[in-house]
C-alpha cells in the first residue's frame, strides 16, 4: 500500500462541510480517512473534527496528551440524561475518584467469581433453545448478556425487566445519535427529548428498585454479596466519603449499558462470522469437543480454549463494537501534521485502523490465527476496548463472558444464516448488526 498523507482533507460542501456525508455514511467516510491520511481534517457546519487513523496519534489522544481532552460535549450534554455523571461520562479528577472505587469490583480475583455465575447462565440460556428453530441470535445475546450483568454486578434477577430495559435503551441510544449530531440539549421540548424521558424513567425506576431493596438488605446485617454493588454501597474514598443514592444510580445505569450491549454485539457479530466461515467453525469445535469432552465450560477451562478466545479477538478487530473514540479538545494540541484548536473534535477510529493495510495483511480477512501470538493484543493498530486512563474498566469482564458464551453455545449448536449475507452494520453508540442477525438453531 501506498504512503499515506500526514495530513489529508474529505472533500465537503459548502457550508455543511462533511455533516451530510458524515450522517449517510459514517463508516465509509471515516474508512476512506484512515485510507488515505494519519489523520484528516472534516468539517461539521462550523465545527472542525479530526479523524485519526494512526496508531502513534490514538496514543497520543488516549496517553500521553491525555490532559489536554476532554470527552466534549457530544457525550456530556446528550448522554447525561441517561448515564449522568457515572464513569463513562465523568471527566478529571472526577472521573479519577470514581474510577479509584470502582476498580475493586474488575480485580482477577472478582472476575474468576463472576466466571462462575456467567459459565452456569450461559448454559441455562442454551438449554432454553428450541432446536430447528429460527431466532435472531443478536437479540438472544442482548438477553444472555443483560442477565449475565444483572447476577454479577448487581445479584438481580433482570429477566422480568429484560424487555423494557433493552427497549429503553434503544431509544436512548438512537436519541443520543441523532441529538449528538446536532448537540442539541436534551433539556428542549421536543418530540423526541420527551420520548428520551420516558425511557429514562422506566430504567431509573429499575434501577432505584434495586438500590433499594440492596440498602434495605444491608440494614439487616446482609454483607458483601461478591457483586459490584456491594463494592460500590461500601466503597470509600480517601476522605473516607462514600457514594450518593444519586451517584450509584449513575454508576449502574453505566455498567447495565456498557457492560451488556457491547458484548452482546461483539458475540452477534461472532456467529454471523462463524456462520460464514464454516472452515473456522469446524476448527473452533473441533477445539471444544477436544478439551471438553462433552461437559460444560468452566472459568477454569478458559486458558485451554486459545482458538475460542483468538476468533473473538479477530472478530474485535473487524467488528469493533466501540467502532470509534470521540474527545474534544481543551487546548492547542500538535497531532502530526495537524494543529488542533481548543473546541475541535477528534475520533479515533478504531475500526478504520483495525481494517488499514498499514497495519494489517489482508485486513478484510477473517483470520483468528493472527492472535495466535497473545502479543497481537497489543499490536500498533489494535484498540478494541481504547486505552489510557479510560481503557475499558470490563474488558476482561467482557473476554471472559464472551468466550464462555461462545464456547457452551458453539459446542451445543450450529447457527446457519438464515438471511442473505452480507449483514450490515449499524453504526448507533454501539456496532449493532442492522436488523440482527437471523440463524437457524441446528444441534450438534
Ligand atoms: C466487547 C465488549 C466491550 C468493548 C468493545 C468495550 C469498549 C470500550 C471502550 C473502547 C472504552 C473507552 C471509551 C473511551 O475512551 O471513550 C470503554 C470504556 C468503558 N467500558 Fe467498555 N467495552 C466492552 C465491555 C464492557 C463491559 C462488560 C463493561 C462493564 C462490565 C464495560 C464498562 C466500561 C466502562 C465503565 C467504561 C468507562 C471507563 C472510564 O472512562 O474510565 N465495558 N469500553
Amino acid at each position: 500500500m501506498e504512503m499515506r498523507a500526514a495530513v489529508g482533507k474529505q472533500p465537503g460542501v459548502p457550508l455543511l462541510g462533511n455533516f451530510l456525508e458524515f450522517r449517510r455514511d459514517r463508516l465509509g467516510l471515516q474508512l476512506r480517512s484512515v485510507m488515505t491520511a494519519d489523520i484528516t481534517r472534516l468539517r461539521m457546519m462550523w465545527r472542525t473534527v479530526w479523524c485519526i487513523g494512526s496508531h502513534e496519534l490514538a496514543q497520543q489522544v488516549l496517553v500521553t496528551d491525555e490532559d489536554c481532552f476532554i470527552k466534549g460535549p457530544a457525550l456530556s450534554e446528550v448522554a447525561r440524561p441517561l448515564l449522568g455523571n457515572g464513569l463513562l461520562t465523568a471527566e478529571k479528577d472526577q472521573h479519577r475518584r470514581q474510577r479509584k472505587l470502582m476498580a475493586p469490583a474488575f480485580t482477577p480475583k472478582r472476575i474468576a467469581g463472576y466466571g462462575q455465575i456467567m459459565a452456569a447462565r450461559a448454559v441455562v440460556a442454551a438449554q432454553a433453545l428450541r432446536p430447528n428453530s429460527m431466532i435472531d441470535i443478536s437479540s438472544a445475546m442482548m438477553s444472555c448478556t443483560l442477565d449475565i450483568v444483572g447476577r454479577t454486578l448487581f445479584d438481580v434477577d433482570l429477566e422480568g425487566d429484560a424487555r423494557a430495559i433493552a427497549d429503553a435503551l434503544t431509544d436512548a441510544m438512537e436519541y443520543m445519535v441523532e441529538a449528538g449530531m446536532w448537540l442539541l440539549p436534551a433539556s428542549l421540548p421536543l418530540p423526541r427529548n420527551r420520548r428520551l424521558k420516558t425511557s429514562v424513567g422506566r430504567l431509573d425506576e429499575t434501577v432505584l428498585r434495586i438500590i433499594g431493596d440492596r440498602r434495605a438488605a444491608l440494614a439487616t446485617g446482609a454483607g458483601d454479596r461478591g457483586d459490584v454493588l456491594s463494592i460500590l454501597l461500601t466503597a470509600r474514598d480517601d476522605d473516607g466519603g462514600g457514594l450518593t443514592d444519586r451517584q450509584l444510580r449513575d454508576e449502574i445505569m453505566v455498567l447495565m449499558l456498557a457492560g451488556h450491549e457491547t458484548t452482546a454485539n461483539l458475540l452477534a457479530w461472532t456467529w454471523y462470522l462463524l456462520a460464514t466461515h464454516p472452515e473456522i467453525r469446524s476448527k473452533l469445535e473441533a477445539e471444544l469437543d477436544t478439551v471438553l469432552a462433552g461437559r460444560s465450560p468452566t472459568f477454569e477451562d478458559l486458558p485451554r480454549l486459545p482458538y475460542t478466545a483468538q476468533i473473538l479477538d479477530e472478530t474485535l478487530r473487524l467488528y469493533p463494537p466501540a467502532y470509534v473514540i470521540g474527545r474534544m479538545a481543551q487546548r492547542t494540541v500538535q497531532l502530526g501534521g495537524a494543529t488542533v484548536a481548543p473546541g475541535d473534535i477528534v475520533l479515533i477510529s478504531i475500526r478504520g485502523m483495525q481494517r488499514c493495510p498499514v497495519y494489517w495483511d489482508a485486513p478484510e480477512e477473517f483470520r483468528p490465527e493472527r492472535f495466535a501470538d497473545k502479543k497481537a493484543r497489543t499490536a500498533p493498530g489494535y484498540m478494541p476496548f481504547g486505552g489510557g486512563p479510560r481503557v475499558c474498566i470490563g474488558n476482561h469482564f467482557a473476554l471472559v463472558e464472551a468466550q464462555l458464551i461462545l464456547a457452551s453455545w458453539a459446542q451445543r449448536f450450529r447457527f446457519r444464516l438464515a438471511q442473505p449475507a452480507p449483514v450490515e452494520p449499524e453504526p448507533l453508540v454501539t456496532l449493532r448488526p442492522r436488523g440482527g442477525v437471523w440463524v437457524e438453531v441446528e444441534p450438534r
